[in-house]
């Protein structure tokens, strides 16, 4: 068997730590290079290598894939929904020409594997709002789920046409204490864990009936990694993956956290990021994911609320 060497790029954020540190698990700590615009995260430091990269950068990308002879790449630089909105042609720019420069040289040098997510914001609101399924309209209507809809189409393109093996989820948003989220309209459901501890009451920026797909990031990790090992010949869609978790409203989860701490708050203060989350469906259907690769979920709202609370402790 060939011996891999993966490149996380985006390796200090939300999802990036720890996924990196999965994939150290995985392949070993030298043969998985973290990398990113910032500086690299505490919690990988010493864990392995690191090297600053911007993605934008075409040339440089190229000249550390071919010096660090690596085979497989994990894209996750990204401008997320909120932060797209305030500026729509970064956003534009970023994940479509990052996105871009990571397929071209997956092609030229031959990389085993590609990975890229998309996300629920590809849906409108023409979308079905419950149990969205994997083949459907699709009229997204932020900056965000414009590239990330364009970008599922740059890799059914480029593993049509080159046979790159590149392979994609569509990430409900995401829960986890490690590291923090980098501006989407999701990141409420983790901000309020952070003030029911510190404060005891939390501001909402989302009505308290928005219900919204979401997923703990153990579960995210773990559909990322089966995704990858899955056999290629199993996979129908190379577009992006339906897969689904949870589903909840700011007043489903106040209400969790309360079973723990009985004091906690919450108020409503709906800002522009209502507008988004109300242009995507509530639930989505999995179903293509968990009969090609065995997509299956393991936290529910009780459990994940459960960890939350007593990590961030
Ligand atoms: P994040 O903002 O936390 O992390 C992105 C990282 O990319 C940051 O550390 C940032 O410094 C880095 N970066 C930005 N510009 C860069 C550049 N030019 N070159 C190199 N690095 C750069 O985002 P995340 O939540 O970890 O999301 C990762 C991916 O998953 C994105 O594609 C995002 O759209 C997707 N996704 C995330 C969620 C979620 O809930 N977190 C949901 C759906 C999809
Ligand atoms: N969590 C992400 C966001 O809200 C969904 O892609 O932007």
């Amino acid at each position: 068997m060939t011996k891999e060497k993966v490149l996380v790029i985006g390796a200090s954020g939300q999802i990036g730590v720890e996924l990196t540190l999965a994939l150290r698990k995985i392949y070993g700590n030298a043969n998985v290079v973290a990398s990113d615009l910032r500086e690299e995260n505490e919690l990988l430091k010493g864990s392995g290598p690191y090297v600053s990269l911007d993605v934008m950068n075409k040339e440089m990308l190229h000249v550390q894939v071919i010096r660090q002879n690596i085979t497989q790449i994990y894209l996750l630089a990204a401008i997320l929904s909120a932060t797209g909105e305030k500026n729509p042609n970064l956003a534009w720019h970023l994940n479509m020409q990052g996105l871009l420069n990571v397929l071209d040289i997956a092609r030229e040098e031959k990389l085993h594997k590609v990975y890229w997510p998309s996300s629920i914001a590809v849906f409108g609101p023409t979308s079905p709002r419950k149990d969205c399924p994997q083949r459907t309209i699709i009229e997204p209507s932020t900056v965000y789920g414009i590239s990330k809809y364009a970008g599922e189409f740059w890799c059914n393109y480029f593993f049509e046409r080159y046979g790159v093996d590149v392979r994609s989820i569509r990430y409900p948003g995401l829960i986890s204490y490690k590291s923090a989220p980098g501006g989407g309209t999701t990141d409420y459901a983790i901000e309020i864990f952070h003030e029911a501890l510190e404060s005891g009451s939390y501001k909402c920026f989302l009505k308290e009936d928005t219900y919204l797909p979401m997923m703990y990031m153990p579960d995210a990790i773990r559909a990322t990694i089966e995704l990858m090992e899955a056999p290629a010949a199993n996979l129908t869609v190379r577009t992006s993956y339906n897969v689904a978790a949870l589903s909840f409203s700011p007043k489903e989860i106040g209400e969790a956290i309360r079973r723990h701490l009985p004091a906690f708050t919450i108020q409503y203060d709906p800002d522009y990021r209502q507008h988004i989350a109300d242009s995507w469906p509530q639930s989505i259907d999995d179903s293509v994911a968990r009969a090609e690769w065995g997509w299956k979920p393991e936290y529910d709202l009780t459990r994940m609320t459960a960890e939350m609370l007593d990590n961030l402790k």
